[in-house]
This record gives structure tokens, sequence and C-alpha cells, in this order.
């Protein structure tokens, strides 16, 4: 099947369709396991899953997530860790068992020994059967940044310039986005994911996106291009 591109007419657009294609899997399997992305571009997807859930129509009691990323070090507490944004934007306003959560610990004392385990506890779950993403303005999924080479499984990443300055609107000021960060690998998305979901939205993605799209030559420089490896992959874009 490949890649499949569905272009969407606005952001509502987007955030429905992307809702719908979740739901649509609970329904079918009510224990699945989702791979969860943060970012602004999926909170439309994120309220229209809490209004599913709110009016009865999907129920997430025996779901199981796996979040994508956190920045490393960070305190759980922290209103930029990607902990917060979940309980804030998602797991808050739905009946998610919080055992079930999974998110890459910011506090843990050892990055390597935390990246492991959460390998192996992805494994143990039988993997994801959705994996939602956004990209990075640069190409980068999750925190697998543009470069020489990716890194296959979960690990510490450093964060580039590009992505600092664009995760900047998030902080206080520029020096204070954590340099490093622990993110699932490319091939941990790529063979652990049943199905992938690349969710692409706004203008300030219109690059990334016409690089991902037009030029697709597989390559580490742009992290997005490695999608094309997997044999089922939706994206979304409300770019035209
Ligand atoms: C961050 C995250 C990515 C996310 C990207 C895009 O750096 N690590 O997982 O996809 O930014 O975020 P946004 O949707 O805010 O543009």
């Amino acid at each position: 099947m490949g890649i499949v591109f569905n272009f969407c007419e606005n952001y509502d657009f987007l955030s429905n369709r992307a809702a719908d294609i979740v739901g649509e899997l609970l329904k079918a399997k009510p224990d699945c396991v989702l791979g969860l992305p943060t970012g602004s571009t999926p909170i439309g997807m994120y309220k229209k899953l809490i209004e599913k859930n709110k009016s009865g129509e999907i129920d997430f009691s025996k779901v199981t997530t796996f979040n994508l990323d956190e920045y490393y070090p960070i305190k759980k507490t922290s209103e930029q860790s990607y902990y917060k944004f979940m309980f804030d934007n998602l797991f808050d306003g739905i009946n998610i068992n919080p055992d079930n959560i999974n998110i890459p610990d910011g506090e843990a004392e050892n990055a390597e020994i935390e990246s492991l385990n959460y390998e192996r506890k992805i494994d143990r779950a039988g993997g994801l059967d959705l994996m939602i993403l956004g990209i990075g303005p640069n190409g980068h999924i999750g925190f697998n940044e543009p470069g020489k080479f990716l890194l296959p499984h979960t690990h510490v990443a450093d964060l580039t310039e590009d992505t600092i300055k664009a995760n900047a609107r998030f902080f206080d000021s520029e020096s204070e986005v954590p340099k490093t960060a622990l993110t699932m690998g490319m091939g941990s998305i790529i063979a652990k994911s049943k199905k992938i979901l690349l969710l692409v939205s706004g203008e300030s993605k219109k690059a990334a996106f016409d690089k991902f799209y037009g030029e697709a030559k597989i390559t580490a420089d742009n992290p997005s291009t490695f999608l094309y490896l997997h044999g089922d992959v939706i994206v979304l874009s409300d770019i035209s």
C-alpha cells in the first residue's frame, strides 16, 4: 500500500479525519496500542477524541499509549514537558487507565537505561497498532533530527539549532529549551508500528511537506522520508 496522501480543506477537517481514524481503530480493537505525538498539530485531533469519548462513542479504558518523545532532562510538572502536555490536552479528558500510559521519563537518572526500558515496554506491548506523528519544519520525526545517520531505537538525541528555535515558542526564551531529548528511533517507528498516521498542518510546514512529498529521496538529511519504507502510512495535510 505504501503512502496514501489525503489533502484536507483545513485544519478542522484534518483534525476530524484524524480523530475518525483513531475512533474506528478503537471500535475495532478496544485494547489497541497507540503511539502519540505532541506539538500544536495534534491538539485539534485530541479535542475531537475527548468529545467522542465524552459522548460515549469511543472508550479508552483498555487502550495503551506510548508517547513518541520527551525533552531530557525535564520535570514532569514543568509547563513545557510533554508529560504535562499529554495530560492537559488528552489524558485528563478521557477515561484512559493511567497504568496504560507510557511516556519517556524526562526525570530518569540514566537516559540510556530509560531508552532501553522504553523500547522493551513497546515490544512487550506487542508493538503499536497505530503511530500518529507530526513533522518538524526541518523534516524531523519525534526528535530524530536531520544528520549523517539516524539511530534505530529509542535514544537520547541532540536537538538541532533549527528545532531549538522552532520549539522556543513554548518556552520563555530560546536558552531554556533543553538541548537533548528522549525519542523513539526511526527504526522503532517503522518496524514496530502496524500503521502510521502523519499529520502535517500550516504554512510553517510547507517546505518540510514539499521536501517529503516532492523530492522524497530516502535520506537521513530528511528523517521523514524514511516513512516511505513503511507499508501503510496515511498522510493528512491541509497544505495544498
Ligand atoms: C516537536 C516534536 C515532534 C513534533 C514537532 C512538530 O519538536 N518533537 O514530535 O512532531 O515538534 O510540532 P508542531 O506540531 O507544534 O509543529
